[in-house]
């Protein structure tokens, strides 16, 4: 193993002594969307006989709409995704289309879904002391996606807090997204065609009565003003439309930020961007979203998407390119100084970066524990399927930090002339903080839904 790798290994030995810091955290809550993914690994040869199924041709290909309004847009969404090797949410309106999805595609299993929902099973089994998620719809299936823990909390319609996973609102409609993944190296066979998959990802199918409106409990909301919170992880705005009212949406809970923000004025406030088609929305989120909370989290593709929206000329230079670690730090930089929030973070393949305000509550050496800790209990989910036990937390504990995941931050070092750095993973950059760690990396993953979300909240609240 090379020099750099054993360093950041042993840097690495303090993740134990992480966790166990995590228990000192009393109380968050995450809000706002809450769901169930029933999640379907496809074959190539399984979707060549979909794609005959739904009769699809080549010009249905050409189309560029993301809207599932037919049986043929699942198909046309899963095979773009296959064949790039990306990863996409597409709404569908129609209950007949998820019928449809629910009848052809069926599910290999039922697990917890949405931001909001996914971030309270890993604060809980991380150890913090009292986690409330925010639900709009919590029937017998949605509660049976919490786990099973007398730390998180979910509230019923009086805003009386209870048992996430024990609560039954018999009349609400579940909410199922399908998560339709993908394996690299795996073949599709079109017409005369052979596509290969270049990169495990997933599509995703949603019908989503009120996440998509972004619903909000209002029990939850009383439960937030009555107990106050250390850490509040939001997210759930990226399924809105401005055609749906979307914008307003978002106009309506400026006032509820400000107000959590007047109560609870040492709690710290995290927005999770996730991937937001809508461009008016995208721009909203980041232009009258951003700026109020105290930190942001994103990874390599919604940084772009936001760059898109905020500085299209740089986005158009660098659409193209095959992106490094220094190309992600600069368009890092870019967002910093148009969006202002205090503290930011973007995670890639292999690397995780957060430039934050000299000033912030949280110092650069804690952050870089919270991101190491972060960079081993994702890898414990990416090589496990999941982390739903806490002894599953530190199952990648001690693996060898990926050379590629050293390469990045070497080509960092060296864009900032600064050979310090790729030992330390500090340095300060004009007034702010920058703080960098390679991650350890896993090759064949069992799953990735659910990876970013885990990333930033761990890495903010592992963050002591
Ligand atoms: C989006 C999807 C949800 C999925 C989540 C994973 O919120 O709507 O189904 O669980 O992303 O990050």
């Amino acid at each position: 193993m090379a020099d750099l790798q054993k360093i950041w290994q042993q840097a690495y030995d303090i993740v134990p002594a992480q966790l166990e810091r995590v228990k000192e955290v009393k109380c968050a809550a995450t809000a706002f969307n809450t769901n169930i993914d029933a999640v379907v690994k496809i074959s190539g040869k399984r979707l060549s006989k979909l794609a005959k199924s739904v009769s699809l041709s080549f010009e249905d290909l050409q189309n560029k709409k993301t809207r599932l309004q037919t049986p043929r847009d699942v198909v046309r969404g899963i095979i773009k995704c296959f064949t790039l090797g990306i990863a996409e949410e597409w709404l569908c309106e129609d209950k007949k289309i998820y019928e449809w999805m629910r009848d052809n595609l069926r599910y290999d299993r039922l697990q917890m879904g949405g931001q909001a929902g996914i971030v309270a099973n890993v604060l809980a089994v991380l150890g913090v002391q009292k986690v409330c998620a925010h639900t709009n719809s919590h029937p017998r299936l949605q509660a049976e996606q919490f786990l099973n823990m007398p730390n998180l909390l979910a509230v019923d319609e009086q805003g009386i807090p209870c048992c996430a996973c024990a609560l039954n609102r018999q009349n609400d409609e579940p909410l199922v997204h399908w998560i339709i993944e993908f394996d690299a190296g795996d073949v599709f066979e079109f017409g005369d065609g052979e596509y290969v998959c270049p990169k495990a990802n997933r599509f995703i199918a949603t019908y989503d009565t009120a996440n998509i409106e972004l619903k909000i409990n209002d029990g939850f909301l009383q439960y937030l003003n009555r107990n106050g919170f250390d850490y509040l992880i939001l997210s759930g705005y990226h399924n809105l439309t401005a055609g749906r009212g979307g914008l307003e949406r978002i106009a309506a809970t400026i006032p509820l930020i400000n107000e959590w923000k007047r109560l609870c004025p040492k709690g710290i406030i995290h927005l999770e961007l996730a991937s937001t088609q809508d461009k008016a929305v995208r721009l909203a989120i980041l232009r009258d979203l951003a700026p109020l909370v105290h930190s942001v989290g994103m990874n390599d593709r919604e940084a772009l998407d936001a760059l898109e929206v905020l500085n299209p000329q740089m986005f158009a230079a660098l659409i193209k390119k095959d992106l490094h670690a220094a190309d992600l730090w600069q368009i890092l930089l870019e967002l910093k100084a148009k969006i202002h929030t205090p503290r930011m973070q973007l995670h890639f393949y292999g690397m995780y970066l957060t430039l934050q305000d000299k000033n912030f509550a949280i110092t650069p050496e804690a952050e870089k524990r919270g991101m190491m800790l972060a960079a081993t209990v994702a890898a414990s989910k990416a090589g496990l399927g999941n982390i739903e036990k806490s002894e599953n937390l530190l199952w990648a504990q001690g693996q060898e930090i990926g050379q590629r995941a050293v390469d990045n931050l070497q080509n960092l070092a060296d864009f900032l002339h600064n050979p310090e750095f790729v030992v330390s993973g500090l340095t300060t950059y004009e007034n702010m903080d920058l703080i960098a760690v390679p991650t350890i990396l896993v090759d064949k993953p069992k799953t990735l839904v659910g990876m970013g979300d885990t990333i930033s909240s761990v890495s903010l609240v592992g963050a002591r």
